[in-house]
């Protein structure tokens, strides 16, 4: 059984084709150089990206695949949640070519699509387990039983963990996105040097915003009006102290859940996931607690199709699909 997988919720277009559970390509076109320039993710400029370049990353997916499009049996396309004129794009292309072709299409929840990528490495997890999400767009925990059944144990109450590096990285002139740049830059910083609130103490809820606030208020002492951000700022030690209060309260409170719900496996997803002291610190907390932790590589930790085409294909086994009439939605729970 052949799957197109199709993404374009955000700022990348991507498209993969899975045998099966098993990804034969995993194609990511990405809109940053587009965005950096205006510090975020313009909308209606992703939009109009997606427009442009979905049919030819769909077109180098099925080509990495050694297939062409008749060869596909079943069309998966992220339809919620996300930005509604970029989800529409990839909902439209994907109808019109399931109605074409007379197969099947499904729509797939973007969040279940970045729980799920662990099993395309790691076929054999099984279930329970806790899954925590931090992306850009979500922060969350959730005690998986079985495919299908994501309970919500906590998420943030202001931005995700994504957004806030995103924020932060903004507030020291740092280029967007700002994860992989405040990743980087903490390599030389020192995490002690300021000492950020932590947030949210009890449950599994999160809270980012006093965290912005705080380091907003840091670099405030140092930055005038007419000369921007003073050279005596050091951005890295700002930088690893900021990420050192993030990755706390992420590993802390999933190794908890873990703990309280009586799972003794992990994953964690979404472009977060990517992030080096979070892998190192998740690592190090899980094997002290007995817990094995699933962690995709940064390929499946980021926006793709694989995980949206591994989403779709195992919901089309249960006998779900979507009729053409499927309206993709900017925000749903999963
Ligand atoms: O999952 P994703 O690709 O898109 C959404 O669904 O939101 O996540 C993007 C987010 C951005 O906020 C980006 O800054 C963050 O993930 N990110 C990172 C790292 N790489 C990406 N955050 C921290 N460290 C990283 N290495
Ligand atoms: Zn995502």
């Amino acid at each position: 059984m052949l799957t197109l997988g199709i993404e374009t919720s955000c700022d990348e277009t991507a498209a993969a084709v899975l045998r099966d559970a098993t990804v034969l390509s995993n194609i990511v076109s990405s809109q940053v150089k587009l965005h950096e320039q205006y510090g975020g993710v313009v909308p209606e400029l992703a939009s109009r990206e997606h427009l442009k370049n979905l049919m030819p990353v769909i077109g180098e997916a099925l080509s990495a695949a050694s297939i062409t499009l008749k060869d596909v049996n079943l069309i998966a396309v992220t339809s919620a949640p996300g930005l509604i004129g970029a989800l529409l794009v990839g909902v439209s292309v994907a109808k019109a070519i399931a109605y074409s072709l007379g197969i099947p299409f499904i729509g797939v929840h973007h969040g279940e699509g970045h729980i799920l990528a662990a099993h395309l490495e790691y076929p054999d997890i099984g279930y329970p387990y806790v899954a925590l999400l931090a992306s850009g767009g979500h922060t969350a925990l959730y005690h998986v039983q079985e495919f299908g059944t994501y309970s919500l144990l906590g998420q943030t109450r202001d931005d995700a963990a994504g957004e806030a590096f995103d924020k932060v990285a903004k507030l020291l002139d740092l280029p967007y996105p700002g994860g992989p740049v405040i990743d980087r830059l903490a390599q030389q910083g020192d995490a002690r040097a300021i000492a950020f609130p932590r947030g949210q103490r009890e449950g599994y809820d999160f809270s980012f915003s006093g965290l912005k606030t705080a380091v907003r208020n840091h670099v405030a002492l140092f930055r005038s009006k007419d000369k921007g951000l003073d050279p005596s700022l050091n951005v890295s030690d700002v930088a690893a102290s900021f990420q050192a209060a993030v990755v706390d309260t992420l590993v802390e409170k999933t190794v908890k859940a873990a703990k309280e719900q009586g799972v003794n496996k992990v994953i964690v997803a979404g472009g977060v996931a990517a992030n080096r002291l979070l892998r190192q610190e998740m690592e190090r907390s899980c094997r002290e607690a007995g817990i094995t932790l699933y962690l995709p590589g940064m390929g499946l930790c980021i926006d793709n199709a694989a995980m949206i085409a591994l989403t779709g294909y195992l919901h089309y086994q249960r006998g779900e699909r979507s009729d053409l009439d499927l309206n993709p939605r900017a925000s749903m729970a999963l």
